[in-house]
């Protein structure tokens, strides 16, 4: 608008429609703060002391009135909250075939690992119009990962994976930024994000520092960290096998009852950190603890593995 942008560019696939959903929303409360004062303001002139009204039988309520202000609000209300409760389902839908990578905030950067092995710090290349989903975590304290052009942000937290879906529709460069205060740096953990064409895309990941993939990386720690010694090969030690368990359900032993928990993300760093807090049915809490042991990056790498094993067929 008058040469002068309003808003960041729209660069991903939800951006026009969260532009959407804030432009009803400004528009809607433009209405009554323009609306409320001028009715104050009219109602001041006209009654004002020495104007000669009527001011006999003023109104003591008003059912018309009453109905008005109250069906008016609540239907606006409602539009905008089922506007926005739709477009937040929306964004957060696991898209099938989104490619995962995972992003990992500590004071001052952010450091991100491509599965395909490629990293990079303050920096994340992504292929334009393919869903992305970020699986994100914190080294330290609380972050929060903030794409002003795609219009999305999500916290990342310390102990915890938090996802961020999205799917980039402009090739070009774009802001990153922690939009959480973290310390004294916050202010420069910032970074940009690189769309560009697929097949560019492709290349790049394939560019030096490609090295091996991060699953591969991740057997590599699996085998240094002596997991391979009870998950795997001959079992001298009984140790569930890990072979095709990623997002399955696991028997877990609680006191007499058994339940059963979804091996994901969170599942597996959980059992690597703290083993004996979900013990798999039938097994004996013998693992020790990785806590403070491995870093945020090479658990991902781990997680990265163990999920490659997901589709292997359980070899004795
Ligand atoms: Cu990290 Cu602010």
């Amino acid at each position: 608008m008058f040469g002068f942008p309003l808003l960041p560019e729209q660069a991903s696939a939800i951006a026009s429609k969260v532009d959407a959903l804030m432009l009803f929303e400004v528009g809607v409360s433009a209405f009554f703060l323009t609306m409320i004062p001028l009715a104050i303001l009219g109602f001041c002139i006209r009654y004002r002391r020495g104007n000669r009204v009527d001011r006999s039988n003023p109104p003591t309520h008003s059912q018309s009135m009453e109905i008005i202000w109250i069906v008016g609000p609540m239907a606006l209300s409602l539009v905008m909250y089922v506007w926005a409760t739709r477009l937040f389902f929306e964004q957060y839908e696991r898209v099938p075939g989104a490619s995962r990578i995972d992003v990992v905030g500590k004071q001052w950067m952010w450091y991100v690992q491509h599965p395909e092995g490629r990293s990079e710090t303050n920096e994340l290349h992504v292929p334009v119009g393919r869903p992305v989903r970020l699986n994100m975590t914190s080294q330290d304290v609380i972050h929060s990962f903030y794409l002003p052009e795609f219009r999305i942000k999500q916290d990342v937290l310390p102990g915890r994976y938090t996802e961020l879906p999205f799917t980039p529709n402009k090739v070009g460069e774009f802001n990153l930024f922690c939009a959480e205060y973290c310390g004294t740096n916050h202010s420069i953990m910032i970074g940009k994000i690189v769309v560009m064409e697929p097949e560019d895309y492709e290349a790049w990941l394939a560019e030096k520092g490609a090295g091996p993939s991060q699953a591969d990386e991740g057997e590599k720690l699996f085998v240094q960290h002596h997991c391979a010694g009870c998950h795997r090969g001959s079992q001298t030690v009984h140790a569930p096998r890990l072979e095709g368990v990623y997002n399955k359900p696991v028997p877990i032993q609680a006191g007499d009852e058994i339940r059963f928990e979804v091996a994901d993300e969170a599942y597996i760093r959980d059992s690597i950190l703290l083993p004996k807090e979900k013990v798999v049915a039938g097994y004996e809490p013998i693992m020790p603890s990785y806590k403070d042991q491995i870093s945020e990056q090479d658990l991902l790498k781990i997680i990265a593995y163990i999920k490659s094993l997901a589709n292997r067929e359980i070899s004795q």
